[in-house]
């Protein structure tokens, strides 16, 4: 089957393939859950038997409504679908207000800073915060549908901040603070925000960040697009202030606590979040308010099997989606009691995250498969050295996870007692996909085990058949789903080609391999498009090939990954320079320059981990770079590919070579 081949990682993750352990949940586990497989085959026939009719159903118990919808499902303007088009709401209401008549004085964030000092806010003092600062940015002019940029530290405010533009209607493009002032730039221009918020400064690891700064390079870079620039002082770090850009707190002094949220339509954009795709440019992935709103929250109830005195904690920054769905909003929605942590989960040391489960007595903890394997590495001893008593269920996403860690994060971290939801998804979905429903389904390591009720998502072949039990095929999506992407921030027309290609027959294309095997679990085996996944994060290869022929030294350039134990794949670059090949210290100091220039033009979770120097690229006759003989000589494999159509045969040796 093609699309194993064509896959770039799927060989790095054969060992799933031969994975045959099972695990049912436990009894400890099954006394206490509320969701069982009786209640999942209830809701799957419901699903089945109507579609429209089921989510409906879920919108009107778990939303609050400001005027109900008549109508479900509109799928007359097709593969641009709508839900509840007719209804509106406020997704900061849906979050916050409806919780202060039950439980204002429940803690709603935990908030651990990087120094290991916390804060506990109540839903009452999350909403006063929210409804000051909403009212701050309308005294700056922002109102329903104004493009507002965040570019905050992983802090409760980044929290308020998203909740106050929701509660305004404003859309928010949050952008994680990792990326450099040209990549923020070129989110400001794209969605043409007319207001930043961001931090004078954040710490990860001890360590400064200067987001002020970087701000300042982006705005300037911004063609006088941003009016204003609003600045949390995360400290006393002197920082330089120009006209345009006024203190947090000197916004919300005056401001009174109550903001009434403006109702928007169901349709309504919530936000544009950007991410990799196979071209050189990001992609804007715009999501709806009530349709993405319902997808997290149903899902957070479903998949985390939550409960009212749960303490959730989803390690993920709000500059990724999953920090949008399982922290800004999901676990807000269902009125959950949340850590929100700051820094890293190595400082002061590889224990951080089993001190604070101990320390917040978390219950439900969610993470990636790259923090685990590098905290195996790091001190798999350290979890015994904690009581970790308090967890029930742990989570993973963002990648796949090999057999290996998913045992170790279950006995070790688990006590052999929770069950892991392996939860696929993606920026697109909006909401969990495919996982293990922890008290309904045996789990297999390696696997994200079935679809959530009201989804219908399938591997084919080309000929659009499901492939057979282990023959891998194309993930689609066969039918719409509330908390899908809308459209691509006006690129309608991209939207329709990457993701509802015609050969699909107007099913979403997600972008993935996988596989069934014979008890019909799901298997992820790897992207099939140009996109790496670099310790959980997406990047183009484009992406990286763009910023890097943007040096002057540079001719040309081909990105592709190899499997890394700790970042799941890491990013290899092998470059032709305008001069001469560099060898020796020539070519270290060459390499450092590049690295650092790739940190600088996208953010440093794109630098390579390796760059090789030739003469020229290997290509075809025709002129095609030969992508998958890099990707074997990156993994250092035997070449067994045809290279008899390569023009120049001499420089595999120094490709080899580097
Ligand atoms: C990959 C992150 C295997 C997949 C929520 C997908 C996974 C891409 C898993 C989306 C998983 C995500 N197992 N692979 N549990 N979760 N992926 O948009 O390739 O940052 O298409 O969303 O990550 O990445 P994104």
């Amino acid at each position: 089957m093609t699309a194993v081949s064509s896959t770039a990682n799927t060989e790095s993750h054969a060992s799933v393939l031969h994975e045959n352990r099972v695990f049912p949940p436990s009894a400890a586990y099954l006394a206490q859950t509320t969701l069982n497989a009786d209640t999942f085959a209830q809701l799957k026939r419901e699903a089945d038997l109507d579609l429209d009719a089921f989510w409906s159903h879920r919108a009107r118990e778990l939303l609050t409504w400001e005027k109900p919808f008549t109508q479900g499902l509109d799928e007359t303007q097709a593969p641009f679908y709508q839900w509840f088009a007719d209804g509106t709401l406020n997704v900061s209401f849906n979050c916050l207000d409806r919780h202060l008549g039950t439980q204002p004085d429940k803690v709603a964030l935990i908030a651990e800073a990087d120094d290991g000092s916390a804060e506990y806010i109540t839903y009452q003092t999350l909403y006063e915060r929210v409804c000051l600062f909403a009212n701050g940015l309308k005294s700056l002019g922002v109102v329903a549908g104004d493009r507002v940029i965040i570019y905050m530290p992983m802090v409760a405010n980044a929290v308020v901040a998203m909740q106050a533009c929701a509660r305004l209607g404003a859309i928010h493009s949050v952008v994680f603070g990792g990326f450099s002032s040209k990549s923020l730039a070129e989110r400001i221009i794209d969605a043409e925000a007319k207001v930043v918020i961001t931090a004078n400064i954040g710490y990860r690891g001890g360590k400064p960040i200067e987001l002020k700064k970087t701000v300042d390079e982006a705005v300037a870079q911004s063609n006088n697009l941003v009016e204003h620039v609003v600045v949390w002082a995360r400290d006393q770090t002197e920082t330089i202030m120009q006209a345009r850009d006024i203190w947090w707190h000197d916004l919300t002094a005056q401001q009174t606590t109550d903001c009434p949220p403006v109702w928007v339509s169901a349709e309504h954009p919530l936000f544009i979040l950007y991410t990799s795709g196979s071209t050189g440019k990001p992609k804007g992935v715009q999501h709806s308010s009530a349709g993405y709103l319902l997808g997290a929250l149903q899902s957070f109830k479903w998949t985390f099997d939550q409960q009212p005195n749960d303490v959730f904690w989803c390690t993920a920054d709000v500059g990724w989606i999953t920090g949008h769905s399982y922290v800004a909003y999901g676990p807000l929605a269902a009125g959950a009691t949340q850590v929100v942590f700051e820094g890293v989960p190595t400082f002061p040391d590889a224990s951080r995250f089993w001190q604070m489960i101990e320390k917040h007595k978390v219950s439900i903890f969610y993470t990636a498969p790259t923090a685990i394997r590098s905290l195996i590495k790091l001190g798999a001893d350290l979890p015994a050295k904690h009581d970790l008593s308090s967890l029930r269920l742990l989570g993973s996403v963002g990648e796949p996870i090999n057999p290996e860690a998913w045992i170790w994060y279950y006995n070790v971290v688990g006590g052999g007692r929770c069950p892991i939801v392996d939860t696929w998804w993606q920026t697109e979905t909006g909401s969990q996909m495919l996982t293990p429903l922890p008290g309904a389904v045996a789990t297999k390591p390696g696997s994200c085990a079935f679809p959530l009720p009201g989804l219908s998502i399938n591997i084919l072949d080309e000929a659009l058949h499901p492939t057979a039990p282990r023959e891998a095929g194309t993930l689609v999506i066969e039918r719409p789903f509330p908390s899908m992407v809308r459209t691509l921030w006006r690129d309608p027309e991209r939207f329709k080609t990457a993701y509802f290609p015609e050969e699909f027959g107007g099913r979403y294309v997600a972008g993935d391999s996988a596989m069934r095997d014979e008890d019909g679990y799901f298997w992820i085996l790897g992207r099939t498009d140009d996109v790496l996944n670099v310790s959980g994060h997406r990047l183009g290869t484009m992406e990286i090939e763009s910023a890097l022929v943007a040096n002057p030294l540079v001719a040309e350039a081909a990105v592709v990954g190899r499997p890394d134990e700790v970042t799941g794949e890491a990013v290899v670059a092998f470059v032709t320079l305008k001069g001469e090949r560099p060898t020796g210290d020539a070519a270290l100091e060459m390499i450092k320059t590049l690295k650092a220039f790739v940190g600088q033009e996208i953010g440093a979770i794109a630098r390579p981990a390796d760059i090789r120097f030739s003469d020229a690229l290997p290509k075809t006759r025709s002129g095609k770079i030969m992508r998958r003989l890099l990707r074997s000589i990156a993994r250092g494999d035997a070449i067994t590919q045809d290279i008899s159509t390569l023009e120049n045969p001499a420089i595999i040796k120094q490709l080899q070579e580097g």
